[in-house]
């Protein structure tokens, strides 16, 4: 990994001066919608709030911008963010006025301290990374705020290009994560122990490559766990695999021997019949899982286990669930391990984003760890050793 890239210091709000000016702040409030419209976790909008009254406090003009979903350059009316800038002015306690991009002219002019940009994503020219775009928007601003960690691996009009036109610092909760990200990376307390879950190996394969040199003890659950039993030459042998998975798997047992690092899977398992909810269910042991059966959680056995691997661990980074969690007879994996994660003291936790963050905001377990990442992907793609666009393009300290 190439670290010195990954570390340069970039400039933060708290680093230029910003009193009195106009400000184009570029937040990720790209939240879960409920099918009536409701968010359904709005931790993406409260992260963003010591940006947001740092600015108000220095008398700033502010025009927030973010995207919503995928609407590929098309205004679809369900991915509004008007949810978003109500929900954003009853936690402020001030009016946030939504505007779409044809009636912004002036934000000087505005007579409200806080206005939002309607979906940058209905308009194309953001993820072409549109430079003429990208002007425009930088036409309504002096200075660029990105507080948008979780697009951070995106390089597009409203994250990397606008960078070129006007100053460019990072927001609060921005340089909070790369902070507690870098810190994990370079000097995490020890023993490390990285618990990985999710469906695919290939999806994860970057993460496990990169932490199988800093980490002690590697989780593996999920689905992607039975992967690592087959390749491990357990009989799970009717076992339908892609073979692109194996080979990964494969790669990841070798180098762990190579760097010294436990892999942990799991010993038993909850399998299902089919891929529903009601689905018939039963714990077995990891090696006697037969060629029909779907892996949905890990077993009672493995969360004890997994359990004592955690109180033995200084640091812990968490990525990616147990089992089916959104399903109630398969969540017990995912839950006896946040909860107990929980309740660990002197324990540096960070969960890295995505569906396990969800999975805290669930069980209300936000305030009993260290950090919760807003990223999904960006956070993926840090955990891999890469560099993210939107951070890279900011000024230099
Ligand atoms: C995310 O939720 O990971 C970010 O908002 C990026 O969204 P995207 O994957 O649609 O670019």
């Amino acid at each position: 990994m190439d670290c010195k890239l990954r570390n340069i210091n970039k400039k933060t709000i708290k680093d230029i001066d910003i009193y009195k000016k106009t400000i184009l702040l570029r937040t990720d409030y790209n939240v879960p919608l409920e099918n009536n419209g409701h968010i359904s976790d709005d931790i993406r909008i409260k992260e963003s709030i010591p940006t947001l009254q740092y600015l108000i406090k220095n008398k700033c003009k502010i025009l927030i911008c973010s995207h919503l979903g995928r609407p590929n350059g098309k205004i679809i009316p369900k991915l509004s963010l008007l949810p978003i800038s109500t929900r954003l002015s009853e936690l402020l306690n001030i009016p946030v006025k939504l505007k779409n991009i044809e009636d912004i002219c002036t934000p000087k002019k505005e007579t409200t301290q806080i206005t939002m940009l309607e979906n940058i994503r209905f308009n194309k020219e953001e993820e072409e990374n549109n430079l003429k775009f990208a002007q425009h928007l930088s036409s309504f601003a002096d200075i660029f705020v990105n507080d948008a960690f979780g697009t951070a691996h995106r390089g597009h009009a409203s994250t990397t290009g606008i960078t070129k036109f006007i100053p460019s610092v990072a927001g609060l909760l921005f340089s909070k994560e790369i902070d507690i990200l870098n810190n994990l990376l370079d000097t995490p307390q020890k023993p490390f122990t990285a618990i990985i879950g999710g469906a695919k190996v290939t999806d994860k394969i970057g993460v496990l490559d990169n932490l199988i040199k800093i980490a002690e003890n590697i989780i593996i659950g999920g689905g992607m766990a039975s992967t690592f039993i087959y390749t491990k030459s357990l009989p799970l042998n009717n076992v339908q695999f892609d073979n692109k998975e194996i080979k990964q798997a494969n790669l990841i047992l070798k180098k762990s021997k190579e760097f010294n690092v436990k892999i942990h899977l799991p010993q038993d398992i909850i399998i299902g019949k089919e891929f529903n909810e009601n689905t018939e269910f039963k714990n077995v042991k990891s090696t006697e899982v037969k060629k029909d059966e779907l892996i949905m959680d890990i077993g009672p056995k493995s969360i004890l286990e997994f359990q004592n691997i955690l109180k033995n661990s200084k640091t812990v980074l968490w990525n990616g669930p147990m089992g089916v969690f959104e399903w109630k007879n398969f969540s017990n994996g995912t839950h006896k391990i946040a909860n107990y994660l929980a309740n660990l003291n002197e324990i540096t936790t960070i969960i890295g984003g995505g569906s396990t963050a969800e999975v805290f905001g669930k069980l209300n377990l936000q305030n009993s760890i260290t950090h919760i990442s807003t990223g999904g992907g960006a956070t993926l793609e840090f955990l891999e050793g890469k560099l993210l666009p939107g951070y890279a393009a900011l000024l230099n300290n």
